[in-house]
């Protein structure tokens, strides 16, 4: 079993490790006629990429686009759309103690007890370098859903959260945080400097908004749109929770607290409210989609980690190279492009059962 590719009509399978010579995604079942370059591509990763601030890490790629195959003219044909990306800036000798003791949180474990062998370079296939794959596919994904508009932010670092009163989606690209409150992203600055000083690390979360998705895209059941979501949003390196609305709030209300009123609108009901997080039932309501997600804290940190060898032998491990102090930061556009992918998928499941809305 594999499981590189996720999707059901509009399906993206990734390919690639860290220190390889490149990675890259093949996206298939894109709709024919879509006009597509790489420019189309290229902003998403620019916003991914790495060494673009104190706060991320230091390794420098310039995470350039190239669209192999699925476009003619300037429009996909309808065929596989394959995308690569060179990796270029690898230190693999950093990687020699990851070679041979476990980071704890880190997947080295894990992968050995599974595979027996595994690419330790950068954490190989385990790195979220791999997520600059999914951010491509969902640029493409993006241009399936153009009436949908999405963005996210982080809205708590280190558990120190931004102020609900003080939000501003225009301050998200003002600062290096994705932070829409501009007094939380002077603290952070502060907060994540230490964390990176002591060589530690610090946890995030990030919280997404889809408007402009229509009611009755997801399904009921087996694939209720919440489930998809939770998935796509899970599948992502260092992701341990997610809630759709008010999620885990929802269970400290009463019933009618967590109602969404409904009062005749003018295109259906007009709701008062969206604790929900735009899906009941496993469909889209025609609110706007809103979930939230947790990042841990990186765990290739400086500060020495009790661990054991591949040997099984006692020992203690200091994880040298480039992380990210705070890998929820640029998890920003990864939750993005995850959106993306789900909602460009069910949007093609509904038309494929329901028909033209
Ligand atoms: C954008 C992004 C960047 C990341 N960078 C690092 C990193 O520099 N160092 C690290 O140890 N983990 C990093 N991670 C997390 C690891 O990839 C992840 O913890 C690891 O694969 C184990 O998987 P799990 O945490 O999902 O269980 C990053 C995650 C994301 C989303």
């Amino acid at each position: 079993m594999s499981f590189n590719t996720f999707g059901r009509v509009f399906r993206f399978t990734t390919w690639g490790e860290s220190h390889g010579p490149a990675i890259g995604a093949v996206v298939d079942g894109c709709p024919p006629g879509l006009l597509l370059s790489e420019a189309d591509i290229q902003p998403f990763l620019d916003k991914r990429k790495p060494g673009t601030s104190k706060f991320t890490t230091q390794r420098r790629e310039p995470d350039d686009i190239r669209i192999l195959s699925g476009v003619f003219e300037g429009r996909t044909t309808g065929t596989p759309i394959s995308l690569m990306i060179e990796n270029t800036d690898q230190r693999s000798k950093d990687y020699s103690e990851v070679a041979k003791a476990y980071r704890p949180g880190h997947a080295d474990y894990p992968y050995d007890a599974k595979y027996g062998f595994r690419d330790y370079r950068g954490g190989g296939r385990s790195s979220a370098r791999e997520t600059a794959s999914r951010v491509a596919a969902g640029a493409v994904a993006r241009l399936v859903i153009p009436d949908v508009d999405i963005f996210a932010y982080v809205s708590e670092i280190g558990g120190d959260a931004i102020d609900p009163a003080r939000f501003d989606a225009a301050e998200i690209g003002n600062n290096p945080f994705f932070c829409p409150d501009p007094e939380a992203a002077k603290r952070w600055e502060k907060l994540v400097d230490e964390a990176r000083k002591d060589g530690s690390s610090l946890g995030a979360v990030v919280e997404c908004i889809a408007s402009g998705v229509p009611a009755g895209w997801g399904a009921p059941l087996y694939a209720k749109l919440d489930s998809e979501l939770a998935a796509a949003m899970m599948s992502i390196n260092a992701v341990k929770g997610v809630e759709i609305g008010d999620g885990f709030a929802a269970a400290r209300l009463r019933g009618e607290q967590n109602a969404d009123p409904m009062l005749p609108g003018e295109d259906g009901p007009h709701f008062l409210a969206n604790h929900a997080g735009g899906i009941a039932g496993g469909i889209s309501t025609g609110q706007p989609i809103r979930l939230r997600v947790a990042f841990k804290p990186t765990s290739s940190i400086l500060i020495p980690v009790e661990t054991v060898t591949r040997e099984g032998a006692a020992s203690n491990i200091v994880t040298k190279g480039r992380h990210d102090p705070c890998v929820g930061i640029r998890g920003v556009p990864v939750v993005e492009a995850m959106m993306a992918l789900v909602l460009a998928d069910q949007k093609l499941l509904d038309r494929a059962q329901c028909g033209e809305r």
